[in-house]
């Protein structure tokens, strides 16, 4: 019997075409609200010995982990074979340690919260900065898949002679990724985080790259407030027609505006995140890890 895939509330774009890559059946959960705020939900499918695969991605994750969790029990109740995770966006990776006494190291809790309900999980680069690698925290098989093909090719077909450029440090390791499938040089710039929307990042020295296209790539957009600071540096260097792509595009409160109102041409992310500035589609690169994963 074929897979069943199920979208929850706000996957269904990323979830039909999953589901159609994996040849999988697609279904959409009935999920409601309560007056009292507390989450009705119904599997109205055949659910018995059946390999079920939820989709999820999990930004503003605390509404959503609890839909969520309470479907993945509900498949296993009604007999499901296996039920895996497809989270094209995995939460709380940045809290990878304890910075101030005190603090939850809210990756490790999140992580063995998931693993409970979830026989397998793949996702699309995770912010592993102190990990290497999710297997240091999830105790499932977990595919973190890197959306930097994806991004390759939508650079070659859209940017004339460009120059990749990564905000900070970490950023380096898919931006070197990137730029060599783009066949383009890179450079990537260093940032100093002061707080939550107070942020460095060092001038770049552009005179070497005079006629080539700005592009600006990091992992999560969430305050922009990298890609701001780095866009004002680049703009300040002389640079312009500065294109930017985030993986996952959070765009918290005003960041979408605050960031097309510095100026930049475009602002591309993946559709890990439902945003309108979705332009670059993962699906293929998912299924490929998922495929990989159930036949293990
Ligand atoms: C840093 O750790 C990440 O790679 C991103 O640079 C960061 O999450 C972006 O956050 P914001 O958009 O709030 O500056």
């Amino acid at each position: 019997m074929k897979p069943l895939l199920l979208a929850l509330p706000g996957n269904e774009a990323i979830g039909e075409s999953l589901a159609g890559a994996l040849a999988a059946e697609y279904a959409i959960p009935e999920t409601r609200q309560f007056p009292d705020g507390e989450t009705y939900l119904r599997l109205n499918a055949d659910i018995k010995a059946r390999d079920i695969i939820l989709v999820c991605s999990l930004d503003r994750p605390d509404p959503k982990f609890l839909p969520l969790i309470f479907l993945a029990e509900t498949a296993r109740e009604m007999g499901a074979r296996s039920v895996g995770l497809i989270c094209p966006y995995l939460a709380y990776m940045r809290q990878d340690a304890r910075f101030k006494p005190g603090e939850g190291i809210t990756s490790a809790y999140f992580a063995r919260a998931l693993g409970q309900h979830f026989d397998w999980l793949a996702t699309v680069d995770p912010h592993l900065h102190r990990y290497r690698s999710l297997s240091e925290i999830y105790a499932i098989p977990a595919a973190a898949v890197h959306a930097g093909p994806a991004i390759a090719a939508w650079v070659r077909d859209h940017v004339p002679a460009p120059l990749i450029i990564g905000p900070d440090s970490e950023s380096a390791q898919w931006v070197a990724a990137v730029a060599r499938e783009a066949n383009a040089p890179y450079i990537v710039l260093e940032k100093h985080r002061h707080g939550d929307r107070k942020v460095e990042v060092s001038a770049p020295d552009m005179q070497p790259w005079r006629g080539r296209t700005p592009v600006l790539v990091d992992d999560i957009i969430s305050t922009a407030h990298t890609l701001i600071a780095a866009t004002r540096r680049l703009l300040s260097a002389g640079a312009s027609g500065i294109i930017v792509i985030g993986i996952h595009g959070l765009f918290a409160d005003r960041a979408y505006d605050e960031l097309r109102a510095m100026g930049v041409s475009q602002i591309v992310s993946c559709n890990t995140v439902t945003h309108p500035s979705n332009a670059i589609d993962v699906t293929a690169l998912l299924a490929k890890a998922v495929e990989k994963l159930t036949r293990a």
